[in-house]
């Protein structure tokens, strides 16, 4: 398989084709993802929630994200590497976000997404020039679950909706080579699909987007502590994942593992 490009992405978009993005955070499943053939894997901080049991994303440490981005990158054959840049690392300042962008490139991504729109444009035409390519996330951007006062629908009201739609432009303006929207009704999801240049890739922000992410544990049932609407699962692993365990810990209590087949002679 080849590697995706961003000129592969920009290409699909202009022929109408959709682009498939999944998050993935470890080698086991970054390999599947890659072998599934989707074509952008991004390595999200996410990973805060549903790896390692937080109850949102601020806490994730730029180590951390750059620690999962060697090891996914490193099974990715196939898809195009985003690292996802992480609270506090890009809001302090341009420098630091550039910096940020630069380590996410020497653990193996191709590209960083970060999230916000017009506040956040300076950083993103720094990073560009560098020659980093980057991914914008407006909508509901989970690192602003404060100032949400959770993780809400965006842009139901009209002067929202314009806000997201500016925020929107003004990614794609500064250099983005494509923009994540997040939990916003599908009539803005496809009014802001069609007015932008750059692939929008949506989740919860219905069918007209250029593409689609989700997260990987939500997709395969792997978490259940909330279940937003835009969620599909596709697979119930952690029911298949505890049936083996328990079948596993009453074979051996019964002594019937391991067997002679499972042991040396
Ligand atoms: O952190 C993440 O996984 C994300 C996606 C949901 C877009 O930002």
């Amino acid at each position: 398989m080849t590697k995706i490009t961003i000129p592969d992405l920009l290409k699909k978009k202009r022929e109408g084709k959709k682009i498939t993005m999944l998050t993935a955070y470890d080698f086991p499943f970054a390999q599947i993802v890659d072998e599934a053939g989707i074509d952008m894997i991004l390595i999200g901080d996410s990973l805060g929630v549903v790896v390692q049991g937080n109850e949102n994303t601020l806490s994730v440490a730029m180590d951390e994200m750059l620690y999962h981005t060697r090891i996914v990158a490193r099974a990715a054959e196939h898809a195009l590497v985003i690292g996802d840049m992480p609270f506090m690392s890009f809001q302090p300042g341009i420098e630091t976000a550039v910096q940020n962008a630069c380590r996410f490139l020497q653990a193996g991504a191709t590209a960083v997404k970060l999230e916000g729109g017009e506040a956040v444009t300076d950083r993103i035409r720094a990073i560009t020039r560098m020659d980093i390519p980057v991914m914008g996330h407006v909508g509901l951007t989970p690192q602003s679950v404060h100032r949400m006062g959770g993780y809400k629908v965006q842009g139901r009201e009209q002067t929202m909706a314009e806000r997201i739609i500016a925020d929107a432009k003004a990614v794609e303006e500064a250099g983005a080579f494509a923009v994540v929207l997040e939990g916003i009704p599908l009539e803005l999801g496809r009014k802001i699909t069609k007015t932008l240049s750059i692939p929008t890739i949506g989740i919860g922000a219905g069918p007209h987007c250029d593409g689609q992410v989700l997260v990987l544990h939500d997709l395969l049932g792997l978490f259940e502590r909330f279940h937003p609407t835009f969620v599909k699962t596709y697979a119930n692993l952690k029911s298949q994942a505890l049936d083996a365990i328990k079948r596993y810990k009453e074979e051996v209590e019964l002594g019937a593992f391991p067997s002679e087949e499972e042991s040396y002679k």
